[in-house]
């Protein structure tokens, strides 16, 4: 190891030091908006400038103050989703936009000019549902549906624009002085960060000068929101009131402090607001560093003579205000008006895309560790889960198995012959990932630092020479990721012969990738620093982990020649994210408090697109006490992705290093994600195609029936997940909600009705697992060496009837790997429903084809109050089959064992 990197690792080994990071009061554009706000100085909305074409309807809006004039447009889009864009009419050079983040052109709908007052107009959408009323003076927006005001924009008067403004910068700070209206008489230039500003040792001298934007919307009747990761903070967002809003700019923070507001690694500016008949969302498209205040008032008195005899209805709500500020770009924002949770996830999905459907490995174990060693080392530790009867799927490789920290190359002592090692792996059904960071060590004699350096692709300095910081290699430029040629080159980079030693059961791990940089501001890179497009870095701040996650994925498909899904974890991700992989939470302690917060953490990236998502099994940082540990296994288990992570000097934590007893724990805990692989499978299906978030807490029972405190999650529908978060815990009071509903102990069969806490002793063996009444739950009753090993392996289905005796599932199965699915349609999607005591597997998608040769060899059915006199199948040929059974009285449960029931063709199973 070089003295640099020595250096630069016990940079990391401290504990987060918050001085290092800014709070709000420590951020410039923060304190110029404030200032300003308290001034009240008023837009107003130029009402006789509207133009209407085919997209949008236009129209001036103009700072009385200032008279500076902005151009606001209003589009409908599909799907009853409005978008706002306010920009400068004419600013002295453009302004960013966001590109690559919506998915395509959204396709817009002609929104028809109502007649509103004199100072009003009224857009509404073809369907009429929607309306939106613009208020000339002050300017406000009021978005109405079915004569409800849903969403006001702007009604606090927070908009707030800064005017690029010419170079020189004396002129420049006093014009910019009279035009925000900021008496500047007692404040000096350099508080304001008008054109310079300092944090400890840092200046950043802002060529552009000011632009930051800001604006509020005030959210009527509702009280709970969610969204805005990430933040190691609740899953309902909490008012910021006098403290610090939250912060989105993405960064590197080792051992982030826990219920705080600060920026950790990614960025997804998108929250959504729930209340009984309505969820929306806003989605604020802006890669720049961003606040966001959030403040709920009980209720409120409209005025009438503002809002005629819409308001009446509005007389006294409670509403909360989002207000959001960015240090640049445009204002350009997403109403999602839902109004079901269901349909705000498929407009979000509409605009970023999906989930993406992981190939089934992943969604298997994960061993990782900085670092293991050697091949030698790899070895012992894969034939350890063998010994110990303890499924997984891959195997991790941190930075220390390059050369160096040389990307793409292999530390030739420890790993000779990587693809030997890979050839060991794959005999057993296992997969590699191997890490790749976006920082490229400075040295003549590496390769791809050479060619990315002759092509001009790292990302510039203030002198235009390449942009240098200190990571894990030492010096380091930085790959250019928002350059489409230069995420092209990258991605041709993971092409099998390029990449020696790699094969197809390599896969990839993005980190650093916010971007770290050892020493720089908040440890990242500065903000004046130059991209692609002449823009600086603070303009796309946030959306340089996106790209360099979307060119590795890319990359793994195109080495594919387009077969292959692909596997990409990132640390840093923004909005869309989803589209490329999956993203875990960083550098985490190895305490209790941390296991608890996974939990609202994972919630909050699920609702907001993100469902492959995970924490470090453990705690990255520290040795987590053994109960701690298995508590941690049993809730990864149940996480969406589930992977064992400790830092380099952490103790040796495989699962098999803890005594019998708790190998035992930990290998029970996977094995119950091995055996609801299906299950997850399936509801990975559903997420990708048809936007449902995996883990929820909310969406299937509205708030009045959830209780926000408790740390428990579903998957999907059917499954409720309390873990165990606790030291010593005997008991665990857990929230069933629903008052309509009955759920079922996963392993007792003990039943609840919902919509009340119950108390369930636990020991260190329990994992409070509950499925809903009104379920089936596929599952694989026998577990493998990996996911590899069960491909073959047989069903079981888990019916758990409703109070009314019925239940629904599905099972989505393909080969697990290949975009096949999508363009042979080579799957198979079932549905089973039980319903006046037969159950039913019928195709859901009859244009899916595989040709399974798996069968359904058990069926437990929950809550049937009466022993069945007998039980038959019955397949599509006609032919009935009597079935031996065994019925428990006191759990109420049917058991069907034995069966050789094809999972893909259709047949009944009758309870008579
Ligand atoms: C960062 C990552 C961590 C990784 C380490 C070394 O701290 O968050 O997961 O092990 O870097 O690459």
């Amino acid at each position: 190891m070089e003295a640099a990197e020595k250096e630069e690792i016990s940079v990391e080994d401290e504990a987060v030091d918050k001085n290092i990071f800014r709070d709000c009061n420590k951020i410039a554009f923060y304190r110029r908006q404030k200032q300003w706000l308290s001034k009240k100085s008023a837009y107003q909305a130029l009402l006789d400038s509207v133009t209407t074409d085919e997209d949008s309807t236009r129209f001036q809006i103009i700072n009385e103050a200032s008279k500076v004039t902005l151009l606001a447009e209003i589009y409908g889009i599909e799907g009853n989703i409005f978008r706002l864009k306010i920009n400068e009419e004419t600013p002295l050079k453009p302004r960013f936009e966001v590109p690559d983040v919506l998915t395509s052109k959204p396709s817009t709908v002609r929104l028809i000019s109502c007649s509103g007052d004199t100072g009003s107009l009224i857009l509404a959408d073809g369907k009429g549902g929607l309306k939106c009323h613009i208020t000339a003076n002050p300017f406000k927006v009021d978005l109405v549906s079915e004569e409800e005001v849903v969403i006001s924009i702007n009604s606090l008067g927070q908009l707030y624009f800064e005017h690029l403004q010419i170079l020189h910068k004396q002129r420049a700070a006093k014009e910019n002085e009279e035009e925000a209206s900021v008496d500047t008489s007692q404040e000096n230039q350099e508080d304001l960060g008008l054109w310079e500003e300092k944090f400890g040792k840092f200046v950043d001298i802002k060529a552009n000068g000011p632009s930051s934007i800001g604006l509020d919307f005030s959210l009527h009747g509702f009280e709970h929101l969610y969204g805005i990761p990430q933040h190691a903070e609740s899953h309902q967002l909490k008012n910021t009131g006098d403290e610090d809003a939250y912060r989105l700019y993405n960064l590197d923070v080792y051992g982030y402090q826990i219920y705080d507001k600060m920026g950790i690694y990614g960025s997804v500016p998108y929250l959504l607001a729930h209340k009984l008949g309505r969820t929306i969302g806003i989605f604020w498209l802006n890669a720049s560093e961003t606040l966001v205040e959030i403040n709920t008032e009980p209720a409120v008195e409209y005025t009438l003579s503002q809002m005629g005899p819409v308001a009446a209805k509005q007389k006294v709500r409670s509403r909360t205000h989002v207000h959001w500020m960015s240090e640049s770009g445009i204002i350009d924002v997403f109403l999602l008006t839902g109004p079901t949770p269901s349909d705000v996830f498929k407009q979000y999905s509409y605009l970023t895309g999906t989930q993406a459907m992981p190939p089934l490995f992943s969604l298997g174990y994960h061993q990782c560790r900085w670092n293991y060693e050697d091949e030698q080392d790899v070895k012992a530790v894969d034939a350890g889960f063998d010994e110990h009867d303890i499924p997984y799927d891959a195997m991790w490789l941190d930075i220390e198995h390059t050369e160096g920290k040389r990307y793409f190359t292999w530390d030739k002592k420890r790993f000779p012959n990587p693809k030997r090692m890979q050839e060991l792996l794959r005999s057993k059904k296992r997969k590699l990932v191997v890490i790749s960071d976006p920082h490229i060590k400075i040295d003549p004699d590496y390769s791809v630092y050479v060619k990315a350096k002759d092509q001009g692709f790292f990302v510039k300095n203030q002198e235009g020479e390449d942009f240098e910081g200190v990571c894990w290699p030492g010096l380091s430029s930085y790959l250019d990721f928002t350059n489409p040629k230069v995420r092209e080159w990258y991605s041709s980079l993971f092409a099998f012969p390029v990449y020696q030693g790699s094969t197809d059961i390599l896969f990839l791990w993005n980190d650093m990738n916010e971007p770290s940089v050892f020493r720089g501001p908040e440890q990242t890179m500065q903000k004046n620093a130059i991209h692609h497009g002449n823009w600086e870095h603070r303009e796309l701040h946030n959306i340089y982990g996106f790209y360099h996650q979307m060119a590795t994925a890319e990359g793994l498909i195109q080495r594919s020649k387009g077969k292959e899904r692909p596997f990409v974890l990132t640390r840093s991700f923004f909005a869309g994210s989803q589209k490329y992989g999956a993203v875990w939470t960083g550098d985490n302690t190895a305490e209790w408090s941390y296991l608890k917060i996974s939990i609202p953490m994972l919630l909050t990236l699920s609702i907001t697109g993100i469902s492959f998502c995970g924490a470090d099994i453990g705690g990255f940082i520290g040795n987590p006490e053994t109960e701690l540990l298995v508590r941690w296994y049993q809730a990864g288990a149940y996480q969406p992705f589930f992977r064992g992570h400790a830092t380099m000097n952490a103790k040796r934590r495989e699962p098999w290093l803890f005594g019998k007893e708790h190998t035992q724990l930990i290998r029970e805990a996977i094995r119950e994600r091995y055996g609801l692989l299906p299950y997850w499978y399936s509801l990975f299906y559903h997420a990708h195609v048809a936007s449902q978030p995996v883990m929820s807490k909310w969406v299937n029972f509205t708030y009045t029936s959830y209780n926000d405190t408790q740390l428990y999650f579903l998957l999907g529908s059917a499954l409720l997940v309390h873990p165990v978060t606790e030291p010593k815990a005997t008991t665990v009071d857990v929230f069933l909600p629903g008052s309509n509903e009955v759920w079922y102990d996963y392993k007792t069969f003990a039943h609840w009705e919902g919509g009340c806490t119950v108390k369930i002793p636990v020991a260190l063996d329990t994992i409070p697992v509950f499925q809903r009444g009104g379920s089936v739950v596929p599952i694989k009753t026998t577990v493998g060496k990996s996911t590899g090993w069960m491909a073959e392996s047989s069903y079981g289905l888990r019916v758990a009837l409703s109070t009314k005796g019925s239940s629904v599932g599905e099972l989505y199965l393909d080969d697990g790997h290949s975009f096949q699915y999508l363009h042979q349609k080579q799957f198979l999607h079932r549905k089973f429903s039980f319903c006046s005591s037969v159950l039913i597997n019928s195709s859901a998608d009859q244009r899916g084809h595989y040709p399974s040769k798996c069968v359904v060899e058990q069926i437990l059915v929950l809550g049937l109050r009466k022993e069945p006199s007998f039980v038959t199948t019955h397949s599509s040929d006609g032919k009935d089959q009597p079935v031996a059974f065994t019925y428990c009285a006191k759990t109420s449960s049917l058991s069907l064992e034995k069966l050789s029931l094809n999972i893909a063709t259709d047949w009944e199973v009758r309870i008579i």
